[in-house]
């Protein structure tokens, strides 16, 4: 059988995605506070037999951009406004039976007991369908809204979210699956003797569990990371089943690609069990000249002051401070160093002002559009698939749900046609649409030899 690629649609509860410029578009819905919009997206994606949904979040509205929120609250910009994916999720839940749905939640803000009850009770809910993007939170204003001054130093947040998943994983395998026996008969709900409590005593969490819910379809989320820095890397490749990455260039997907494989093979992971998927907007037309014209009319909505707002919520760091018709300044970020890089590159490679990489971050935050008619965007997925960069791809949107639509009905059946796609779900749980191993098998070497984290 051909290999075959995976598909996960990319949003967030709110009017801003990655393109800033999509809520102004004429063919935007814009009721993103209901539950409509989002169970539209949820039946497209599954019509489209998607893997899954994947809703980023970011906990604070953006201050960073000169330390003022008047313009990002004029402009809508990226999280001024949302609402909480974990929500979203089991309202999609609801209308849809295949869809697998990642949420994002911070290991940094969050503590452990809550995070595991919300994720196996979302994974009850769904039957199998949820994954948890870890993140470790960006910027000092979410810092801020959860009581602290400033927000942790980059490489202690991922130490503390290190301890953060293990407890969440020791809590998640606290019950057998067999435990609960409900039994009307003899009047015994459950067998005490298979669940155990956790008392983990760490450095930063404590909790006595256990969890009080039953052990849930997947026994835990499929876990999905997007570390990009050295520190992030390791992480994201011991930990995740899933790696989002932005990289518009395919060296830079292909070194990514290689390097985070390897990297989750010295972990005793099996590589083929940590999918990457890079991402990208489709602009799709009848003809290529059309598909063109699409393309230059969103990109011309994007303004640069946007997109340097969202740059400084993601990098933690004001680029208000700089001439914005300079090249971008040689400087280390205490937010996402990861994608800072790719911006400095681009910006060196291509001699690109500040203002025009506040552009590009406002048409898409970097990702690479994919243009063409659906031969041609078919086409240039391939390649990159064919070509050693991924695994899967995170799909983007130019305008909701107008481009996931336009992908559904005819991007996908060319990729059917090719047998690069599933035609029809096989699996009923995300791990399986993804074609992971058991969740004990996925883990690290050494904690596979820790019989508290296994499923049993
Ligand atoms: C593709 C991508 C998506 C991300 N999504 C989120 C998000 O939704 N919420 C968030 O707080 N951080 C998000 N991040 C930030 C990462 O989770 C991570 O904290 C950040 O990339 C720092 O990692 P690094 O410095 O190791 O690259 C994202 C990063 C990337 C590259």
């Amino acid at each position: 059988m051909t290999r075959q690629l995976h598909l996960g649609g990319f949003l967030i509860a709110s009017p801003v995605t990655h393109s800033h410029a999509a809520w102004r578009h004429p063919g935007s819905e814009t009721d993103y506070f209901g539950p409509d919009h989002y169970h539209r997206v949820g039946r497209i994606l599954e019509r489209g037999k998607f893997d899954f949904a994947f809703f980023a979040d970011l906990l604070a509205a953006p201050v960073r951009f000169g330390g003022d929120q008047s313009e990002p609250f004029r402009r809508g910009t990226q999280a001024a406004a949302t609402i909480d994916p974990t929500l979203v999720a089991a309202s999609i839940a609801a209308v849809t039976s295949r869809l697998g749905i990642a949420v994002t939640k911070s290991t940094t803000y969050f503590h452990p007991y809550e995070l595991a009850r919300v994720f196996g009770s979302l994974d009850h809910l769904t039957r199998g369908r949820i994954a948890w993007n870890i993140v470790t939170s960006l910027s000092q204003a979410e810092a801020q809204n959860f009581g602290f001054e400033s927000h942790l130093e980059h490489d202690e947040r991922y130490l503390r979210a290190e301890e953060f998943v293990r407890t969440a994983i020791e809590l998640w395998s606290s019950w057998e699956p067999d435990a609960v026996t409900a039994d009307k008969e003899s009047g015994v709900w459950a067998d005490p003797d298979k669940i155990r409590t956790v008392d983990h005593i760490g450095e930063y969490y404590r909790t006595r569990g256990p969890l009080n819910q039953p052990r849930s379809p997947q026994h835990r989320p499929v876990l999905i990371q997007a570390g990009a820095s050295e520190t992030g890397r390791n992480f994201a490749a011991r930990w995740a089943e899933a790696i989002f990455e932005i990289d518009p260039t395919p060296e830079g997907r292909r070194a990514y690609y290689d390097d985070v494989k390897s990297r989750a093979s010295d972990h005793g992971r099996n590589p083929d069990h940590v999918k990457i998927f890079p991402s990208f907007i489709p602009f799709i037309g009848e003809t290529a000249s059309i598909a063109r014209e699409k393309q230059a009319f969103h990109n011309e909505l994007a303004d640069p002051i946007s997109g340097l707002i969202t740059l400084s919520v993601h990098t933690d760091h004001d680029f208000s401070q700089y001439d914005l018709d300079a090249p971008v300044a040689d400087i280390s970020v205490s937010g996402t160093q990861g994608l800072f890089d790719v911006a400095r590159r681009l910006s060196q490679r291509d001699s690109l002002t500040l203002r025009d990489i506040g552009k590009l971050y406002a048409q898409g935050v970097l990702l690479p559009q994919f243009v063409g008619t659906a031969t041609d965007v078919a086409d240039q997925i391939e390649e990159s698939f064919a070509g050693g960069e991924a695994d899967g791809f995170i799909v983007s949107s130019a305008q909701t749900p107008g481009t996931f639509n336009d992908f559904v009905d005819y991007v996908v059946p060319q990729l059917q046609r090719r047998g690069l796609f599933r035609k029809e779900y096989h699996g009923t749980t995300l791990r399986e649409h993804l074609g992971l191993g058991s969740a004990d098998e996925d883990l690290p070497a050494d904690l596979r030899a820790e019989s508290t984290l296994l499923a049993g």
